[in-house]
This record gives structure tokens, C-alpha cells and sequence, in this order.
């Protein structure tokens, strides 16, 4: 599905990524770990096109992804950031329906339909009018999550989806990835979390100097 081959990039003479190769295939779950500052999220923005590269290609089902409409390669792949990104001045619901309305051109009673569907399956259809500074950290992520699962991408990012939250909050969130491995979904994560990943992943990658080292975690997988 997603296959990066010889990719580097550098800001001026900072080197970040040297020739990375990594193939994620359907329903795979891949995570991403190494120091603060190796390189993970902009390893995860050049995929999604929010950073360019410098040298190698990153095909999407075969299609270099430059050559893809942007708008299209978006929705075929959703990012969720660590700080949530929704629209403050927007209630849950409207956060939720902006992206099918307006991107996918759903009607408004469909996408409210599909809205309040996925704010159940996350337990926060009570909070379906309030604004997002009116909910905690671990809702706050769960409605993002949400929003991007809303658009049906074939592959997710997600970049430290937990980082931001205190221990319970934590396993609110890391319980809504664990039942979109089980649907089995493809994801690309960063994560911190060691036991979390050590479950859920097929591959860890682990950044050093710019080099991703691939490591098969096929068999200590427990989630599938
Ligand atoms: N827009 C930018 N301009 C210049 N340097 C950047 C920019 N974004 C990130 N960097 C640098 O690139 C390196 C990798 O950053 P990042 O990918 O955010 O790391 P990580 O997500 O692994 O913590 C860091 O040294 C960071 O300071
Ligand atoms: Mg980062």
C-alpha cells in the first residue's frame, strides 16, 4: 500500500532522514520509535505531502505521491496529530461533519447521521454540542481520531496520539486504536508507548542518525 524507498530529506544542513525504505502493507501495523527529534513526525508530514522531500519517491498503491491530486492523496491518507487539531471555535458534531460536507460533499443529514454513529461507538455522544475546550485531553484525541476515521482514509498516521495525556486518559485513547487494529485498518504510528506497540505492531521502526532500522514484531504481536 505504502512504499518508501530511498527517501531523505534535510532542513538546511540538518540531515534528518538518510535513505529510508519501508513497505506497509494493508491491514498492517506499523510503529515508529526513536529519540525526540529523530525525525519521526517529519518522516510522517512527508508522507502526507505537508513536507517535501530531497531525494527518493513514496509510492501510494504504486503511484508516486507527487504526482497524485492532493486533496486525493488526504483522504487515502489520514493524519492525526499529538495536539488534536480540531477547530476551536466549532462544536464536536460540526467538527466532525466539516470533512464529509465539505470534502466528500455527503449531505448534512448523512454526515450527522455517520457522526453521531462513531461519537456512540466512542462513548461522547453526550458531549456532541459542546466546543472542544470544554472536553479533556483523552476526548479531545478520541473526537480527533474520530474526525479522520470519518473520512474512511486507507491508511492512518498517527503522531503520539497519547503523549499529551495523563495515564487514564491514555488508555481511553490507546483502547480506540486497539479496536481500529482489530478492524483491522492499516496504521502508521509514533508512539512512545513500549508495551502498547509491542502488541499492536507488525514492524517497528526504529529511527537512529537519520537510518530506519526495521524490526519484524510479527510474532509478539497479541492483537489481531
Ligand atoms: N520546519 C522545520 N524547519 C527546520 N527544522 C525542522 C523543522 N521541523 C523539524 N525540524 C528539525 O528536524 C528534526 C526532526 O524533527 P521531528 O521530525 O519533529 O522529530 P521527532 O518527531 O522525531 O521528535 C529536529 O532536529 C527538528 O528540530
Ligand atoms: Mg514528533
Amino acid at each position: 500500500m505504502l512504499k518508501i524507498v530511498n527517501v531523505s530529506k534535510k532542513y538546511k544542513n540538518n540531515n534528518v532522514l538518510k535513505n529510508i525504505n519501508l513497505e506497509i502493507n494493508k491491514g498492517e501495523v506499523v510503529s515508529i520509535i526513536g529519540k525526540s527529534g529523530c525525525g519521526k513526525s517529519t518522516l510522517l508530514k512527508c508522507i502526507n505531502r505537508l513536507e517535501t522531500i530531497d531525494d527518493g519517491n513514496i509510492y501510494f498503491d504504486s503511484i508516486d505521491i507527487t504526482e497524485m491530486n492532493i486533496s486525493d492523496l488526504r483522504q487515502k491518507i489520514g493524519i492525526v496529530f499529538q495536539e488534536y487539531n480540531l477547530f476551536e471555535h466549532l462544536t464536536v458534531l460540526q467538527n466532525l461533519t466539516l470533512g464529509l460536507t465539505k470534502i466528500k460533499k455527503y449531505s448534512d443529514i448523512y454526515a450527522e447521521k455517520e457522526s453521531i454513529k462513531i461519537l456512540k461507538k466512542i462513548g461522547l455522544e453526550d458531549k456532541i454540542n459542546s466546543y472542544p475546550d470544554e472536553l479533556s485531553g483523552g476526548q479531545k484525541q478520541r473526537v480527533a481520531i474520530a474526525r479522520t476515521l470519518l473520512m474512511k482514509p486507507k491508511l492512518i498516521l498517527l503522531d503520539e496520539p497519547t503523549s499529551a495525556l495523563d495515564k487514564e486518559m491514555k488508555k481511553e485513547v490507546i483502547n480506540l486504536i486497539i479496536s481500529m487494529v482489530k478492524d483491522d485498518m492499516t496504521l502508521l504510528i509514533v508512539s512512545h508507548e513500549e508495551d502498547f506497540v509491542n502488541k499492536i505492531s507488525d514492524k517497528i521502526i526504529h529511527i537512529q542518525n537519520g537510518k530506519a532500522i526495521i524490526q519484524d514484531n510479527k510474532n509478539k504481536k497479541e492483537i489481531e
